[in-house]
């Protein structure tokens, strides 16, 4: 509350007027009716929030600092007072519902009659006077601010009680959503494990937020983005309700009580999930962050996920040092709900401020030297400091410039109307503690494709690709951002079972395969997400042998991004990646040291068998004897099931092969209509590979001015997209064979679906 540097009185005013319009804007679409309603005890109308932020200012600036001021109504005191004691009686918080007079006309001439008081009293006052009233302005400014919030939040859960289900704003709700962003686990370390947590006095803040003061806080790892409604979906399907293990002692009981199945505001339809929001209800979103949840639920979410809540010093060191660069998705933002993260912050935490206030692990209770101010704005947030948990970050729905890294939010575990969030945390593993110094290494990329070389490469692709009388298209183009997301979805989907079962042989052989190749460099090729891959890399540290990691993709964005994530979570390790491609670049693979070169997740099969056999051999021209290669590859099996792996009933393996046209238009303003292609997915049972096609609904356009390219497609013509081969053993053997290379170990998961084979270069 106090500041050493106050703003110019003609800030905080012009702050102030701001502040007022805006709660009058924010009720403005709001019936008379709508604004009376108290849907439970801990919602107040519409109309009481924009009289008792009027009457603040009558208590505490206007009542003791205007010479004889006469207050608007003898009766407000009494109505309006929120909770100080120190004020007078007040009207019972549970029966604000009842009151019907004064109407929403009366309480905009109560706010107009303070508002001219105010204006008077400023344009009077000599030096000592605002000397004295300036800080209680700011402070009345900030404290409308947080009723703008519960105004807000309120009309929400009103509004969710009614079963026409109105809607605050039109336009708000988003109906569909991008896919979800991988998860990223971000290393945050202070300059020494002693840091300084609190606001300092230089700017406003709140009482609690001070006095700042040093606190303990060990290197941990915080998830780059809030949780999503998709995994807590995941949750739910898991029992998470249902399983007493993983609540609070206090948890579980209110889940017994209240009957809670998900967060607030969801509800089963019959074809899934919906979520109401202030735009009305939509279905549930996969990568949209949940919202609505207790910090009872957060932290059961969290120990089924193997995690836990951030604390709020940990949350602050975070914010203060490595917080993404990114518009706050606040209040002036207008979406009033929670979104995906944007695009991607290797490196940095994303959405700290403003999509969801993130429950910690921390009792809302006093700093070290806390001492709330004099007289009865000292009740503001002291007297609250017991049975509360601190929220840290910020809502869709918190005005501008109201939070920062040290506000401290506060609510009782079990409340739920609040816009909350969880965003998981993780101790980092004890090994690295130890060593304090060793300090991740920034990964080294050396980028041999760079966009230039990828748009010439695409474009000599196109032309022959589009000009063909079966038009075709490399599968390489699928991936970028967009693209990379799609395919990280699509080995989570129940019927894509390779990435599954190549994730079980790994987990049953990584230290038999990290000791047979006797590796001390892994090179991965196609690396994506290099999700599996830290099956490996557990392996190969365990053993001691392993020094450097090198992931090759030609997708830039997912390569650093995967990188970065492997640099920090494994600092023992040198991280050198290459951006390149398969077909022209293997020859530049760092040399040095005994390599492994795992190519996985059956991407070889993406090859048809010519272009394969010249692969291979370039790859093992790239080794030296003793390096060796594990590969991964995909078997033949009921070709219904394999149908079904490229074919998801979800439509992500359909979006993924409808991406290609999307690069297409954005590379080379490609005119087309890619909704106007349907995904096709074939199995070819003499080849043993599906294929996939993007198959034209109706006569379909495309052309490429820039490239002389213009093709009408005849109805139910196709585009040739990619192969995925499924191989038989023998066949294996004797393509490893024929590239020079002796195959010696061959591992299948338990249900005979995925191999993965270890060559070594005699
Ligand atoms: N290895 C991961 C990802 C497989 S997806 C897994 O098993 O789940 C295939 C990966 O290969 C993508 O990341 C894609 O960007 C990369 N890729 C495709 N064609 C490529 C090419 N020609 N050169 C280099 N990388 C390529
Ligand atoms: C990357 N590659 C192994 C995948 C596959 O299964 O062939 C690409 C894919 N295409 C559709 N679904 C997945």
């Amino acid at each position: 509350m106090r500041s050493t540097a106050p703003p110019t009185l003609d800030v905080v005013v012009e702050k102030l007027r701001a502040t007022r319009r805006l709660t009058e804007d924010l009720a403005a679409t709001l019936a008379p009716e709508d604004q009376m309603i108290q849907s439970m005890p801990d919602v107040s109308p519409t109309k009481w929030h924009r009289a008792h932020t009027t009457w603040f200012f009558e208590a505490f600036v206007l009542g003791p600092h205007a010479d004889g001021y006469r207050p608007v109504h003898p009766t407000y005191d009494y109505l309006f007072n929120s909770y100080y004691e120190q004020v007078g009686d007040r009207h019972p918080r549970n029966e604000r519902g009842l009151i019907s007079r004064p109407t929403c006309d009366e309480v905009a001439e109560y706010r107009a009659a303070v508002n001219r008081s105010l204006t008077e009293l400023i344009d009077v006052a000599d030096q000592d006077l605002l000397d004295a009233i300036t800080p209680l302005l700011e402070l009345g400014t900030h404290h409308e601010q947080q009723h703008q919030e519960l105004l807000l939040m309120d009309i929400k859960h009103a509004f969710s009680c009614n079963p026409l289900r109105p809607v605050y704003r039109l336009g708000t709700a988003a109906v569909s959503g991008p896919a979800t962003q991988p998860l990223t686990w971000i290393k945050i370390s202070g300059a020494s494990r002693v840091v300084e947590i609190g606001a300092d006095g230089d700017s406003f803040a709140f009482d609690c937020e001070g006095p700042r003061h040093p606190a303990l806080v060990e290197p941990f790892l915080l998830a780059d983005r809030i949780a999503t409604e998709g995994e807590w979906l995941a949750f739910m399907n898991d029992g998470g309700y249902e399983r007493a293990e993983l609540w609070l002692s206090e948890g579980w009981a209110t889940v017994q009580a209240e009957g809670w199945k998900a967060p607030l505001y969801w509800d089963r339809q019959e074809d899934g999930w919906s979520v109401f929001t202030l735009g009305g209800t939509r279905p549930l979103l996969d990568a949209t962050p949940v919202l609505h949840i207790s910090f009872f639920e957060a932290d059961a979410f969290a120990r089924w996920s193997g995690k836990r809540l951030v604390t709020e010093e940990e949350w602050e060191l975070a914010a203060t040092t490595s917080a993404a660069d990114e518009p706050y998705n606040d209040l002036a933002h207008g979406v009033l709900h929670a979104r995906p993260p944007l695009g991607t912050a290797a490196g940095r935490v994303r959405q700290l401020f403003g999509d969801g206030w993130e429950w910690t692990a921390s009792a809302y209770r006093p700093y070290p030297r806390f001492e709330p101010d004099e007289g009865a704005i000292g009740e503001y947030n002291g007297k609250f400091m017991s049975n509360q948990m601190v929220l840290r970050g910020g809502a869709p729905i918190t005005p501008q410039g109201h939070t920062r890294a040290t506000y401290r939010n506060f609510f009782p575990p079990a409340s739920r109307w609040a816009f909350s969030t969880v965003r998981l945390a993780a101790d980092v593993p004890a090994i690295e503690i130890v060593d304090v110094r060793s300090a991740a290494i920034e990964p080294v990329i050396d980028v041999h494709l760079g966009p230039e070389d990828l748009s010439a490469a695409l474009r000599s692709d196109v032309i022959a690709g589009l000009r063909a009388d079966q038009a075709h298209l490399p599968p390489k183009y699928f991936y970028d951002d967009r693209g990379s997301e799609l395919f990280d979805q699509i080995t989570r989907l129940d019927a894509y079972y390779p990435t599954r079962r190549e994730r079980a042989i790994l987990a049953r052989e990584a230290v038999a395969i990290a000791t047979a190749s006797g590796a001390d460099t892994l090179v991965e090729l196609g690396s994506g997400t290099s999700d599996k891959t830290r099956l490996l890399l557990d392996a190969f540290t365990a053993t001691g042998q392993l020094r450097r990691f090198v992931p090759f993709d030609v997708s830039e964005g997912i390569l650093r991004w995967a990188a970065t994530a492997i640099g920090e979570n494994y600092p023992g390790i040198t991280v050198h990646g290459v951006v390149g491609d398969f077909d022209h670049h293997l020859g530049q693979l760092p040399s040095g040291g005994r390599r492994m070169v795992a190519f996985l997740g059956g991407t070889i099969g993406n090859y048809q068998p010519t272009p394969r056999a010249q692969l291979l051999a370039t790859l093992a021209d790239t080794l030296e004897p003793g390096d060796s290669l594990l590969l991964g590859t995909d078997l033949v099996k009921d070709p219904r099931r394999i149908v079904c792996a490229y074919d998801d009933p979800e439509g992500i393996t359909a979006a993924f092969n409808r991406n290609v046209l999307y690069v297409l238009a954005r590379e080379l303003d490609a005119e087309l209509e890619p909704d106007g292609w349907i995904h096709v997915a074939r199995w070819n049972a003499e080849e043993e590979w599906i294929e996939m096609h993007l198959q034209a609904h109706g006569p379909q356009r495309i052309m490429v001015p820039s490239l002389g390219i213009d093709r009408w497609f005849a109805a139910d013509e196709t585009i040739h997209t990619e192969v995925s081969a499924k191989f038989r053993r023998p066949r294996v053997e004797a393509e490893l064979a024929a590239a020079g290379l002796q195959l010696t170990h061959w591992w299948t998961d338990e249900a005979e679906d995925f191999a993965l084979s270890l060559a070594t270069k005699p």
